[in-house]
């Protein structure tokens, strides 16, 4: 995809499922935890940010994102310029990677219209609204649409999947090829011929990654913590390339 064929998506409002509490009293008993850490979520979380209820559970706390979008940086040769991110969610990588300044065209592709909405309101907080292209999509829809004009020499993408399922917080291993509702191969059979990044969690089972190594290369792991504790683990895989016949 050139930068030229990259249009700005409408701006979605805020809908009834989007929400900025102010009162702990407000906030359903089972996002109450991670409310309470909202600063380090989104140190602006002041401004007005916004998420819905599932939102919580998933969005990267800010120091991690601008740590995940620093390592993206420094692990990424200068030629590539475009980077896709598949699961924008609320906004909390997204707007790291725009803040980052790094990439010329930043594609955030979200499904949910209430999670978009709140990824762009949160966007416009951190001054990179328009430094994104928003997708109101299903992300493997829109790579398979567009995957004739991706130049994967010049695109990365960074997937955050939902880790939903069985198991995700009581298995000592995390299987990543049951990881519900994608598995970890629905997701790199189509990230493979582009370099990426895999946000999973600190469990996961690194066999299972190691096996996504293209020949010759290898897969950089790396764990991301906040006050001592892994919050969740990146792999940076590299492209497969396809063999010159
Ligand atoms: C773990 S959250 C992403 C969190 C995000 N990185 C952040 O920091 O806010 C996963 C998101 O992917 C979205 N999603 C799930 N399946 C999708 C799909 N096929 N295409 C696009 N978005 C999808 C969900 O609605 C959810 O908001």
């Amino acid at each position: 995809m050139t930068d030229a064929e990259a249009t700005v998506a409408d701006y979605f409002p805020l809908t009834d499922e989007c929400h900025h509490y102010t009162r702990r009293s407000d906030v359903l008993w089972d996002i109450q935890k991670y409310w309470a850490q909202r600063y380090s979520i989104f140190s602006l979380y002041d401004e007005g940010i916004n998420m819905t209820d599932d939102s919580w559970f998933g969005v990267t706390p800010e120091p991690v994102a601008n740590k995940v979008a620093e390592d993206f940086a420094a692990l990424t040769p200068n030629s590539k310029t475009v980077l896709i991110d598949m699961f924008a969610g609320a906004g909390g990588n997204v707007i790291a990677f725009a803040l980052s300044k790094r990439w010329l065209t930043i594609i955030a592709i979200e499904k949910d219209p209430s999670v978009i909405a709140c990824a762009q309101h949160n966007a416009n907080i951190y001054g990179v609204y328009e430094d994104i292209t928003w997708v109101h999509d299903d992300s493997f829809s829109y790579l398979a649409a567009n995957s004739s004009t991706i130049d994967p020499s010049r695109t990365v993408i960074f997937a955050s999947p939902p880790w939903g399922g069985p198991g995700y917080t009581t298995d000592k291993i995390f299987n990543l090829n049951t990881m519900y509702p994608y598995s970890i191969k629905q997701i790199h059979d189509v990230c493979k011929g582009m370099d990426s990044a895999l946000y999973l969690p600190r469990t996961s089972d690194l066999r299972q990654i190691a096996k996504l190594a293209p020949e010759e290369k290898k897969i950089e792991v790396v764990q991301y913590c906040m006050e001592g504790a892994s919050k969740a683990l990146v792999a940076y895989i590299p492209a497969v390339v396809p063999a010159i016949s």
